[in-house]
């Protein structure tokens, strides 16, 4: 038995989706805790590419239980887009997909608020890739959201709406100037949401914390990556949920205590999307030419990827605030074709060398990455099958960077292929 936890090391797109997808067959739950539809976790196996939203990765193992937990935000519509397009691709959600009572819901007025925020933000926007996360989350904390148990009671569910539309078309309104939204339509639609999703919906929390009691094996699936994270991110470039360790349990409803394997996947190099800080950002050729070769485009917006090179500053901070005890490095083989690559080994900021991660952006701002120069090893590692078998280049880099952070490396990604998978 174990409890297994997935954490983005980075800014997100790290390969999270692939390293579930390839761990979830011998996982009797896989388990999204946080974040909603601004994920786009990307599987490819049998010569086909899925990329899921809010559906947990494992949606494609016959025998394993998918769990959207607490701390999601679930857009119904989104969602049951999702369902239909597994449905198609073979997935037989209807038996091995739970939604919790207790998760939030995302309406379009949350969505439009995303929007008509980002917009009037001016050139200080997030890059919120506009699928209402943050006006959700919002409203959670501000305690006037719509759970998914509310979807199951019209009468509930209809005081709600127009509550709540009370308080959003006044911001609508008086401050972003954009025509109210009507609460008798909206019902109407969601009451349909909720028939449909009415045999998914379950206390999760209990039926996790039974498998737990049980030995099952469990998988969290985090979606972004800890510098997104609310508390512990560049705020406020960030995301508005707990991505780290921590927000599994909150999400998940499993105790601190049952976290067994946390697992921090980065890439060989970095990336980001939307706005903010980026420290080793390479706004060059270099950059282009990892952008290219890594195929970094959002997968859930499109958008061209921000590139430059890893980050062991930030990979450390990110190994203490979540206290990743395994580390999976993914994308090493975009790396195959430099002379050379380049590490960041600390930070100088007004002259002084640190290899601490500071949160206030006036310190970032000032940030100039100390680099340390790796030789490439300049060949395809796609054939690799052992870490052995990787070229002395390669093994070099990646031991330096298990030195760096202290943290055992089990598995290396030389593909987005299930099988391209090195486990150590
Ligand atoms: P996630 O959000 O962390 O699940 O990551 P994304 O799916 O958004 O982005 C990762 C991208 O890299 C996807 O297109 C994957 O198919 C791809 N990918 C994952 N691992 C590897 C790898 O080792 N090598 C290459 N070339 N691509 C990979
Ligand atoms: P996965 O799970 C990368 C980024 C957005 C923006 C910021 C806030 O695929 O790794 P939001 O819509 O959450 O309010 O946007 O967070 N962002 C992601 N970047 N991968 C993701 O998810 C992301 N989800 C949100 O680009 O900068
Ligand atoms: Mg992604």
């Amino acid at each position: 038995m174990s409890v297994r936890v997935i954490i983005g090391a980075q800014w997100g797109d790290e390969g999270k989706g692939k390293i579930v997808d390839m761990l979830s067959d011998k996982t009797e739950f896989v388990v999204r805790y946080q974040g909603g539809a601004n994920a786009g976790h990307t599987l490819k196996f049998d010569g086909k590419t899925f990329v899921l939203h809010l559906i947990p990765s494992g949606i494609f193992r016959k025998n394993t239980t998918c769990v959207i937990a607490n701390g999601v935000v679930v857009d119904p519509e989104a969602l049951l887009e999702e369902i239909k397009s597994v449905k198609e691709l073979g997935a037989d959600p209807e038996k091995s997909l739970i939604i919790s009572e207790a998760a939030h819901v995302i309406l379009p007025y949350h969505k439009l608020l995303d929007t008509v925020r980002e917009k009037s933000r001016g050139s200080n926007k997030i890059g919120t890739t506009g699928r209402g996360i943050g006006p959700a989350y919002m409203q959670k904390t501000s305690r006037m959201g719509i759970r998914m148990m509310d979807l199951l009671d019209e009468k509930v569910l209809e005081e709600k709406i127009i509550s709540n539309l009370e308080y959003t078309n006044c911001l609508l309104q008086n401050m972003f100037d954009e025509k109210p939204v009507e609460a008798g339509p909206l019902f109407e639609e969601v009451c349909k949401y909720g028939k449909i999703l009415s045999p998914y919906i379950k206390d999760t929390g209990a039926i996790l914390r039974d498998a737990y009691d049980e030995g099952r094996n469990i998988l969290l699936e985090g979606a972004q990556g800890v510098l997104l994270d609310i508390d512990h991110g560049t705020y406020p470039y960030v995301t508005s949920s707990s991505p780290t360790s921590g927000g599994a349990c909150i999400g998940s409803g499993l105790p601190p205590s049952s976290l067994e394997h946390i697992m921090g996947i980065t890439k060989a190099y970095c990336t980001r999307v939307g706005n903010g800080p980026f420290p080793t950002e390479l706004e060059n050729a270099e950059g282009e030419k990892i952008r290219k070769s890594g195929g970094e485009f959002g997968a859930t917006t499109g958008r061209p990827r921000r590139c430059g090179w890893l980050d062991l500053v930030a990979l450390r901070y990110a190994v203490r605030v979540n206290g990743i005890n395994e580390l999976t490095i993914t994308k090493l083989d975009v790396l195959d074709m430099f002379a050379s690559i380049r590490a960041c080994t600390a930070y100088k900021i007004d002259g002084e060398e640190t290899r601490d991660f500071p949160l206030d952006p006036k310190k970032m701002e000032k940030i100039k990455p100390v680099f340390r120069e790796f030789k490439g090893w300049q060949t395809s590692i796609s054939n690799c099958k052992s870490f052995e078998d990787l070229p002395e280049e390669a093994r070099t880099y990646m031991k330096f960077i298990e030195e760096y952070v202290q943290v055992p490396l089990v598995v290396v990604s030389t593909g987005p292929g299930r099988e391209e998978t090195i486990r150590i």
